[in-house]
């Protein structure tokens, strides 16, 4: 039987499929390619469909001895979510639904949910725990949310058991090199650094200065994308033993100011790497860290890479031999 990977082409889901390879699971891949790269997905079987038409996920989970599913096919733009949040409802909240209502008609009855700390809002407590308040401040969170709460329903309704992952922030790049972070528009903090390390922007705009923190910039906490990947196999097999529906952190624990990500990627690249204080970004809490204990308890999740400068090298080793990303 196999395990059904949607947004398996995606930065997240691509490096969890070659982690699911490489556990020797059988993979399917679905994936709308809208932000995804089919050259991402570096084995199994791929499916180009589109979650939003439910009679394609019908087809697949007939077509398909499916005893599983990764769900990570999602848009995940924060800002672009503020100003645009059905685009964001209809993707991640109503895909969600067709998908969970197809797996429910098929009898498929586990699933392992990509989440965020987005979530939370603005933190009660650092380090954040997965019982802490969840009130989303933007609507990629609050859609995260609530698929988060339809699938808590679909458990108690239908006996669909599930692992919600809150990932802190995903960064790093596969040890091979051969697949890395490729989104376009760009927006997160270490590669647009890192394109700034090569020469493709002028500089990096550190969004706010004055918040309650060490250096007055954000502090979060980054976790490298094969460690989120780890935990994806090690929530499956979880499932596959019996046990519960469950919510889990995936962070490190350690919180990195913006302005100390920026001296790491200098120390990584030895590139000058300009920085300017800019205005705050809309959204942004000051402080998000993870408590992960309960993955690494429940789960035996073992994060491997737990220093940003070891992160970063393998970032940066994907964009320097791949500075257009999967265009070359
Ligand atoms: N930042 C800058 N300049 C930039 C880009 C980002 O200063 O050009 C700052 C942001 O303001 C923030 C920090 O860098 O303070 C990290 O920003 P990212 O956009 O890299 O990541 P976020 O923390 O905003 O978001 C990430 C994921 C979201 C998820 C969130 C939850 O991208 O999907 O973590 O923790 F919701």
């Amino acid at each position: 039987m196999a395990v059904l990977v949607t947004g398996g082409a995606g930065y997240i889901g691509s490096h969890t499929v070659a982690e699911l390879l490489d556990a020797k699971e059988e993979v399917i891949v679905l994936d709308n390619l809208e932000k995804g790269h089919r050259e991402a997905v570096l084995g199994g079987k791929f499916i180009q469909a589109d979650l939003r038409n439910i009679d394609e996920i019908r087809k697949v989970l007939k077509e398909n001895d499916i005893e599983a599913v990764i769900h990570f096919a999602a848009y995940i733009e924060v800002g672009e979510s503020v100003i645009n949040p059905l685009k964001y409802y209809n993707n991640n909240v109503i895909a969600s639904l067709n998908l969970l209502t197809a797996m429910q008609e098929a009898g498929v009855n586990k699933i392992v949910f990509s989440s965020t700390a987005a979530t939370y809002g603005i933190p009660e407590q650092i380090p954040i725990k997965e019982s802490d308040r969840t009130a989303p401040i933007n609507p990629y969170g609050e859609t995260k949310l609530t698929v988060e709460k339809m699938l808590k329903w679909a458990d108690d309704a239908y006996g669909i058991k599930y692992a919600v992952l809150r990932y802190f922030n995903a960064c790093g790049a596969h040890i091979s090199g051969k697949i890395g972070e490729a989104h376009s528009p760009e927006s997160h903090l270490i590669p647009i650094i890192l394109q700034v390390a090569q020469g493709k922007r002028d500089e990096i705009k550190i969004f706010g200065s004055d918040y309650n923190t060490k250096d007055g910039t954000c502090v979060r906490d980054y976790i490298h994308v094969s460690d989120l990947s780890q935990a994806h196999v090690l929530a499956l097999k979880n499932l596959r033993k019996g046990a519960e529906s469950n919510t889990f952190n995936l962070g490190n624990g350690t919180g990195f100011s913006n302005k100390e990500v920026v001296e790491v990627a200098r120390a990584v690249t030895g590139k000058t790497i300009k920085a300017t204080d800019a205005p705050r970004r809309p959204g942004d809490p000051d402080i998000l860290i993870a408590s992960a204990e309960k993955a690494i308890n429940i789960l035996g999740w073992k994060p491997k890479y737990n220093d940003l400068n070891k992160i970063v090298e393998t970032a940066w080793k994907w964009h320097s031999t791949h500075p257009n990303g999967y265009n070359g």
